[in-house]
């Protein structure tokens, strides 16, 4: 078990997948359970670390000792982390944050009237990416969920957002990545070192997770 290995440490944890409204009643959205995130949160709580999860909208219930701030869009995710942000040592980036939202929220409900309709999609900020480029202290986790050529998507993501640690899912494979209880992921560190992990719950990811986190952060130290 990881015992307090991270005593006197503050964690941050996004998870879920971001809402972003069509109408008072539809969004877009994706697959995102939150079981991932959820269970980083636990591993880092059980680990010593305060624990704060912002997540998304999901069916579970908050970890034992973790304090939980609810938002629903990329935006509000963004405005929450950022506030959080400068206080803590470790981030861990699990959500699913959408890259796009749309243009305009309705105001009231779109009604059907039998034509085709055109949706105009807007970008969202790239928190990690600006977590990558703000981080002082902070040991930065990113997720990469990918569904071709795993490795090379990983690898340029884990450069362009300046994390200091990569957990990279092929989400294609069965038990690994939305809504499973397991995972199948690969750590990638930016010198050069990839730990394959094999399907494991996803709480044993996270306490795995958290153990190289520990050992990384007593390195800099
Ligand atoms: O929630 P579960 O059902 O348990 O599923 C777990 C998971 C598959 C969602 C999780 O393991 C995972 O891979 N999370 C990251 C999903 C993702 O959106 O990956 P990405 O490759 O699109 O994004 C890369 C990284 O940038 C992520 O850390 C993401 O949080 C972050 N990001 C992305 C876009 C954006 N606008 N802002 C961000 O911060």
């Amino acid at each position: 078990a990881v015992s307090r290995l991270l005593a006197g440490k503050k964690a941050l944890v996004t998870a879920g997948g971001t809402q972003e409204p069509l109408d008072p009643v539809r969004y877009l959205g994706n697959r995102s359970s939150g079981k991932m995130g959820f269970a980083v949160a636990e591993a880092l709580r059980e680990a010593g670390a305060q624990t704060i999860l912002i997540s998304a909208p999901t069916e579970l219930s908050t970890p034992y000792g973790v304090r939980r701030i609810p938002i629903m869009t990329a935006q509000e995710m963004y405005d929450a982390v950022m506030s959080e942000f400068t206080d803590v040592d470790i981030v861990v980036k699990a959500a699913a944050v959408a890259d796009y939202r749309p243009k305009a929220s309705a105001e009231q409900k779109i009604k059907k009237d039998g034509t085709s309709r055109t949706l105009e999609l807007v970008p969202n900020p790239d928190i990690l990416a600006e977590l990558g480029e703000k981080k002082e202290q902070q040991f930065l986790v990113g997720f990469a969920a990918e569904t071709e050529k795993l490795y090379e998507h990983a690898q340029a993501k884990m450069q362009r957002k300046n994390v200091d640690m990569l957990v990279a899912n092929d989400v294609t494979q069965p038990g690994a990545g939305f809504g499973s209880p397991t995972n199948i992921v690969s750590f990638l560190f930016p010198e050069g070192t990839r730990i394959d992990l094999p399907q494991m719950k996803k709480l044993e990811v996270a306490r795995r997770l958290v153990q190289e986190i520990a050992e990384r952060l007593r390195e800099k130290e």
